[in-house]
């Protein structure tokens, strides 16, 4: 039985993660401020927000998944100096904490890791997404970093998704026409399901990917690579 950490787990993508391990009989803690719906007896939750609380003591960890993230779209004009600092802290500094806190009994895990969340945004320009990207490229940043640091023990990864059907998105898909308008432009035509960017994770932390670490891995329907 390996054990999971998951900061964010209650839903989005978190969330899926949680369950395809609690269905393969892993342990999971889940830190959030909200409770999932998943009842396991595998699954222990922990109430915390990451920017403002203590966190728990969990001495038995074989992977870190950080999730907490923002989607704050503004012309630059109208973005005050607190969303950037407000991203930041969120995508960052969270993660940040999370790995200060738990890194030396992660370390004594099975094939430990470490996963983040980027989004498309960095890697290709999109308008309004300033702070957000300014805050993921950190998270890229932090990434290679900490692979760098903390080899051969942990590894470290990172998914870049582009725009994926959970609650975060939710404003932007809000109805079929823009969601299809978004689909469109992506070279396979289609956004992002919570599974999608799942199934990846859930190999990332696995012995599978054993050989992998320092990457930012594009889930992303073609959309950071390909012009067609
Ligand atoms: N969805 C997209 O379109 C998309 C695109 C690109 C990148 N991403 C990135 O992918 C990651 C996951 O996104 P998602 O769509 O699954 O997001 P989501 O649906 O909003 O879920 C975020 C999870 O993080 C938890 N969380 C948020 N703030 C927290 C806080 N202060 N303290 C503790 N837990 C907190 C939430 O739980 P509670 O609310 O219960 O605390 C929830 O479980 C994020 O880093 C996001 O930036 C998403």
């Amino acid at each position: 039985m390996r054990n999971i950490l998951i900061i964010g787990g209650s839903r989005g993508i978190g969330n899926e993660i949680l369950k395809y391990q609690l269905e393969q009989g892993n342990k999971c803690h889940n830190l959030s401020r909200t409770e999932c719906q998943v009842k396991d007896s595998n699954l222990i939750h922990y109430n915390v927000d990451i920017t403002k609380n203590e966190l728990p003591s969990i001495d038995t960890i074989d992977s870190v998944i950080y999730c907490p993230g923002s989607i704050v779209l503004k012309p630059i004009l109208q973005l005050r100096e607190e969303d950037f600092i407000s991203d930041f802290n969120i995508n960052v500094l969270g993660a940040v904490k999370t790995v200060k806190h738990y890194l030396n009994n992660l370390k004594k895990g099975d094939n430990p890791s470490i996963l983040f969340f980027s989004t498309v945004a960095v890697t290709q320009g999109m308008p309004f997404h300033a702070s957000v990207s300014v805050a993921k490229a950190g998270v890229e940043g932090l990434t290679k970093s900490l692979a760098a640091e903390l080899a051969p023990n942990v590894r470290v990864n990172c998914i870049a998704p582009t725009i994926t059907r959970t609650d975060m998105a939710q404003k932007i898909l809000r109805n079929e026409r823009i969601e299809e308008n978004i689909a469109s432009k992506h070279p396979l035509k289609q956004i992002c399901e919570a599974e999608d960017i799942s199934n990846m994770a859930n190999f990332l932390i696995s012995t599978k990917s054993n050989k992998i670490t320092g990457q930012i891995i594009h889930v992303d329907s073609g959309m950071s690579t390909l012009k067609i």
